[in-house]
């Protein structure tokens, strides 16, 4: 049993016991899916939802069909009870704490796989990942059934297959997006940022400025292969290893076309340092010069 100085849930029916009163005194609800270890960044997407709807749940879930084997599951950093502390302070109304056993029973045999904006990037270095997240959205959304959820740009290409989903599956949420928080030298916040050693994380500033420059390179319109080979040299002699730096089109993330910038994009980076993965973005606003010849 454990003691929480918020209200909170650990089963279906009691979640939804609690959402039906709410329901019944014509409350709106909003919902923040989290694996918690929760940060300034987690914080804000919860009074963003508090600022759309009467009422907010938060989920902390370790979601074990988005690890890989191999990956960072068991080690995944978890704090209860500080997470419950933070939720209080951002007003959070509910925290929705399922068990495994609640989400996958014995038995359970579904999966969503998802194409579109799942395709490339994470997927590369991580295939099962957006199958993991779907599916457990996908339940947490029918559990909680709220009116939005929000989800932070800090994951954006989870964020475009959220969207997809919730198209494509007719779930009736407005998807809302919160921006990254930063850390005063402008590393996303991230719980995997606890990972990185001292130096690594002096190291890991680098990715913002990087992005920046890459995005400041293309608003003045310079040939996007150029920039982008500019700074994914930078990012090689900065990190350990760099999975991916590209820009792509900042609504479905195709591929943009050769040349200066012509539409809103969105660089899109995941690097290395020692054993710590970082993903960050940024938007990358079009040139608005005039066409060459
Ligand atoms: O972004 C996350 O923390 C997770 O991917 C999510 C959306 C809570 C699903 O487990």
């Amino acid at each position: 049993m454990i003691n929480l100085q918020i209200p909170h849930a650990t089963t279906v029916s009691a979640l939804r016991a609690r959402i039906k009163s709410w329901r019944e005194d014509g409350l709106t609800v909003g919902f923040v899916p989290t694996m918690g270890s929760l940060h300034d960044g987690h914080l804000s997407l919860v009074r963003l939802a508090k600022a759309q709807s009467d009422r907010v749940v938060a989920s902390i879930f370790v979601n074990p069909a988005q690890f890989a084997e191999g990956e960072d599951f068991d080690t995944y950093p978890r704090d209860m009870l500080s997470d419950a502390e933070k939720l209080a302070t951002a007003q959070c109304d509910l925290i929705y704490l399922p068990e495994r056993e609640a989400m996958y029973p014995g038995g359970f045999a579904s999966k969503i796989e998802m194409t579109g904006p799942a395709l490339g990037l994470e997927s590369e270095s991580r295939p099962h990942f957006f199958s993991g997240v779907a599916t457990v959205v996908a339940k947490l959304f029918n559990q909680v059934r709220p009116d939005v959820a929000v989800f932070g740009e800090k994951d954006y290409q989870q964020l475009l297959v959220i969207r997809q989903l919730v198209r494509d599956l007719d779930f009736p949420i407005d998807i809302i997006a919160g921006e990254t928080g930063r850390d005063r030298d402008g590393l996303a916040l991230s719980s995997r940022n606890a990972y990185l050693s001292e130096a690594d994380r002096k190291r890991a500033a680098a990715l913002p400025k990087i992005l920046k420059a890459l995005a400041d390179a293309l608003s003045a319109g310079g040939d996007v292969q150029t920039a982008l080979a500019t700074a994914r040299d930078t990012a090689e002699a900065a990190f350990d290893g760099v999975d991916y730096i590209t820009v792509r089109k900042a609504a479905d993330l195709a591929e943009t076309e050769p040349g200066p910038l012509r539409e809103t994009g969105r660089i899109l980076a995941a690097i290395r340092l020692g054993d710590t993965r970082l993903i960050d973005n940024l938007a990358a606003l079009p040139f608005k010069g005039p066409n060459p010849g």
